[in-house]
């Protein structure tokens, strides 16, 4: 019994690390879109904005149900990534990440053996990827005069 639970923590490690990055990046981009809702150019974006940060705040909630689980502990978040300030920068940092983000989630929904946390990384991966259209969207809307 004390043999099997050393070895169900030893494989559950890098798992455990990988899911606690994806609640640092949720928590990060959280704050980071509040900031950019209210830089946002137009009502429409600051909408989008707030309706994609609603997302990630849903994807919080759920990795850090999943991480109390598998710990019996509460996650504690921290920023890692620096929010660019003005709106066009934040833009294009929120496109890279949230792509970025769909691989990242990806591999761990790969990796996991357990159905709920799988299923969890994949529905967050295609939220993830919807942002990112959202972002380029938006991206392009600032880029040409077309601007409402
Ligand atoms: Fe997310
Ligand atoms: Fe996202």
């Amino acid at each position: 019994m004390y043999r099997y639970a050393i070895i169900q923590q030893e494989l559950d490690t890098p798992l455990i690390t990988n899911i606690a990055q994806a609640i640092n990046g949720e928590y990060s981009a959280i704050a980071c879109y509040a900031h950019l809702a209210t830089v946002a150019p137009t009502e429409e974006a600051r909408k989008q904005i707030k309706e994609i940060r609603q997302d990630e705040v849903r994807h919080f909630q759920t990795f850090s149900a999943i991480y109390t689980r598998l710990t019996g502990r509460q996650p504690t978040p921290t920023i890692t990534e620096p929010c660019p300030q003005s709106y066009k920068e934040g833009l294009d940092f929120a496109f890279k990440d949230e792509q970025e983000t769909v691989d990242h989630y990806l591999d761990i929904a790969d990796r996991a053996r357990n159905p709920v946390i799988r299923t969890a990384f994949q529905r967050a991966a295609a939220d993830e990827q919807n942002h990112a259209v959202w972002f380029l969207y938006l991206i392009t809307k600032k880029s040409c005069s077309c601007q409402t």
